[in-house]
């Protein structure tokens, strides 16, 4: 490898997000031009493992990916440093890999590594930069739900995925005057619902921050088909859960609960109190596949160039964080205290109730 003085790393950690290569693109240019190579970890923080798995990162090699979805440097949300289980506890990494990271970091010389995770993989960076590891974090994820920052790339395009298939399956269900469920991603969070639902217009949306009572939602099917509307579309969000009910858990793994069954639940419920037909639609990791839109590839962009101005700048144990239109930055452990949830007075919520859209309560 060429005699460089000053290197980086990078990885992507936890599940894929659209704009996560616009953050690369960006990182590696703006690095480049303050005289940095950069070095991107293969598979998350596994990549630090044993001699290291790595590719040098130039501003021709990352050519063009800024459009593509995903991750080239390929993520995962298990492994050697998981931080987050079951609900979403904190558990510390074990020492034998944050030693490796570390072993890494030296025989490479890097002056900084750029951590692009969510609230798990924060979690992990923020053990990493205790442990002596110079650090940079890059909030990612669809759900939207770090704290300290007012938005994260990846949102705009899960929820622009939710918007085209409900302006899809409005047709269908008017076309059959049904009840449609959809089950949409967000963790124990409902801004992907709220968002997406308001914008393909769904008349019932159920989120974990709103308990939801399902003889209420039942009464607001009935009610619209005495008012002449025979179809109905409810948005539900995966970690939603009916008044004295809990969250509908699919799996439970080494790292967080994989939620999801919530959409049947409800489709199940409804049809027995109203005997309308009723269909389910769970929307799953199309919401996290494909090309990022505008706005996240042009929010990961400025992600990842400030993200390369805090390592130029010295400022570890950072996050790049989104506030009043600005790229900024706060302590990583100021996102990762809680989670963001919507909350049940927002403005948001307030408009979607004044149009006439139900939360169930
Ligand atoms: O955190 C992003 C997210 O897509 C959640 O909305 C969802 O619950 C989870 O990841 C799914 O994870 P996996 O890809 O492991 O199924």
């Amino acid at each position: 490898m060429a005699d460089i003085r000053k290197r980086i790393g990078v990885l992507t950690s936890g599940g894929d997000c659209p704009g996560l290569n616009a953050v690369l693109s960006g990182l590696v240019r703006a690095a480049a031009g303050f005289g940095y190579e950069t070095l991107g970890f293969h598979e998350g923080f596994e990549g630090l493992l044993g001699e290291g798995r790595f590719e040098v990162l130039t501003p021709e090699s990352t050519q063009g990916i800024m459009q593509q979805g995903g991750t080239i440097l390929g993520t995962t949300n298990k492994g050697h440093f998981v931080a987050k289980v079951r609900g979403g506890t904190s558990t510390r990494v074990p020492s034998s890999a944050i030693e490796q990271a570390i072993a890494t970091r030296d025989r490479l010389g890097l002056q900084g590594l750029v951590v692009i995770g969510g609230d798990g993989s924060l979690t992990t960076a923020q053990q990493l930069w205790e442990a002596g590891i110079p650090i940079i974090g890059v909030p990612k994820t669809i759900d939207n739900d770090l704290d300290a920052t007012s938005t994260t790339f990846g949102f705009d395009s899960a929820t622009a995925c939710v918007t085209e298939a409900l302006d899809r399956l409005h047709t269908t269900a008017r076309s059959h005057k049904r009840l449609l469920v959809v089950e949409v991603m967000g963790r124990h969070a409902g801004w992907i619902a709220l968002h997406g639902g308001m914008a393909g217009g769904a008349d019932i949306i159920l989120i974990p921050e709103i308990a939801f009572d399902l003889d209420k939602v039942a009464r607001t099917v009935r009610k619209r088909d005495a008012e002449g509307h025979p179809s109905t579309l409810l948005v539900v969000a995966e970690g939603a859960k009916p008044r004295d009910g809990k969250e509908q858990v699919q799996a439970k793994g080494s790292g967080e609960y994989k939620l999801g069954g919530i959409g049947e639940l409800v489709a199940r419920e409804i049809a027995r109190r109203t005997h309308k037909e009723t269909r389910t639609c769970v929307l799953g990791h199309l919401q996290r596949g494909g090309a990022p839109t505008a706005v996240d590839r042009i929010l990961g962009t400025r992600f990842g160039v400030k993200a390369a101005e805090l390592v130029k700048e010295g400022q570890f144990g950072q996050m790049v964080s989104y506030q009043n239109e600005e790229v900024g930055a706060v302590p990583i452990l100021a996102a990762i205290h809680r989670l963001r949830t919507v909350p049940p007075l927002s403005p948001v919520v307030k408009a979607a109730r004044a149009v006439g859209i139900s939360f169930g309560d």
